[in-house]
């Protein structure tokens, strides 16, 4: 069964076909990083235009590259929550219009259940109960995933999403846009003990996240308390100096990253671990999950990292899922924020 999967919840436009949930047909993703670097993150207005232009080329690129005509799609596939309301509404217009004129089921998706769907793409089941945790520009957040279909959320961020800290931490030490690949490179060479960042607990006993606290610390590092909006774009700072904070601060998120969801697998009784989203991409965050859990007995899936990034292979490949346990939705389906 093949399904044609189209995402296009915040800033990347994505088209993809994959057959019975786990073969990859296609995968087309149009990224519009070019877009948003000069503002230093996701502008929704721009993101809604370029996804206009680009959502039926993206399609049709998806289709070409699977070999394989809009008549031999099963079902379409489409992220309907949450994102950027006008950014959704796109892909699910063109979703819809692809439903109808071909005469095949649609399938809602939810973006957050697509990137736990992720590790299911990694070539083996992950063990249930798990804990799963998505980590994105958009979202931090952890799931009890009881089955392919069923997570209930534990816990969440309650100020920023630790992608969007990377982001703003990227855009102080001027690393560029999409900040969390530039700090990772950064930090490569970079002493991480070499400042003292906070790590947000919180209560012991909360799963949330809080990552607006370390960002300011970042800042308050660079440029003391006061520093006006002209200072933080005016200063330069040595390769070095870079390169520790970088290092000091990827250490201080992934320190709460792993701790929390390995904490919420033994408050749950969960024996198993899951990671998607973009950030799960992120090389020294895979190590170290996989060093904790493999000291607390836990089975750990990471999300294959090419498919950590939004993109529309998990949405369809949840969406097989959905089709087979007969969840499909109708032309009436909306867009949720
Ligand atoms: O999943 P995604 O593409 O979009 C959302 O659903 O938000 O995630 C994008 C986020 C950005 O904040 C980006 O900086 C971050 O993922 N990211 C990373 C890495 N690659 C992407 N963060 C840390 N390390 C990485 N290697
Ligand atoms: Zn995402």
């Amino acid at each position: 069964m093949k399904i044609l999967g189209i995402e296009s919840s915040c800033d990347d436009t994505a088209a993809a076909v994959v057959e019975d949930g786990v073969r990859i047909l296609s995968n087309v993703v149009s990224s519009q990083d070019d877009l948003h670097r000069r503002f230093g993150g996701i502008v929704p207005e721009i993101a809604c235009r370029a996804h206009i232009e680009n959502v039926l080329p993206v399609v049709q690129q998806a289709a070409d590259d699977a070999h394989l005509g809009f008549d031999a799609m099963d079902a379409v596939a489409v992220t309907t929550q949450p994102g950027l309301i006008g950014a959704l509404l796109i892909g699910l217009t063109a979703a819809k219009a692809a439903s109808w004129a071909l005469e095949k089921p649609l399938i809602a998706v939810n973006h957050l259940e697509a990137h736990i769907y992720g590790a299911w793409l990694s070539g083996r089941a992950p063990t249930l109960p798990a804990v799963s945790l998505v980590v994105s520009g958009g979202h931090t957040s952890l799931f009890l995933t009881t089955d392919i279909l069923s997570h209930k959320r534990i816990g969440a961020t309650t100020d920023d999403a630790a992608g969007e800290a990377f982001d703003k931490v990227a855009n102080v030490l001027k690393l560029g846009f999409p900040g969390g690949p530039a700090i990772e490179r950064a930090a490569r060479g970079g002493n991480s003990g070499a400042v003292r960042l906070p790590r947000a607990w919180m209560d012991r006993d909360t799963l949330d996240f809080s990552f607006s606290g370390v960002k300011t610390a970042v800042l308050y590092h660079c440029l003391g308390q006061n520093a006006s909006k002209h200072e933080i774009e005016e200063a330069q700072y040595s390769p070095e100096f870079v390169a520790d904070v970088a290092a000091s601060f990827q250490e201080a998120i992934v320190d709460v990253l792993v701790q929390k969801t390995c904490a919420a697998a033994e408050k749950t009784g969960a024996v198993g671990i899951i990671m998607g989203g973009g950030v799960g991409a992120n090389s020294v965050l895979r190590e170290r999950m996989g060093d904790e859990a493999r000291a607390r007995g836990l089975d750990l899936t990471l999300t294959p990292p090419q498919l950590c990034r939004d993109n529309a292979a998990i949405v369809a490949g949840l969406g097989f899922h959905l089709y087979t346990a007969g969840r499909m939705a109708d032309l009436r389906v909306e867009a949720t924020p």
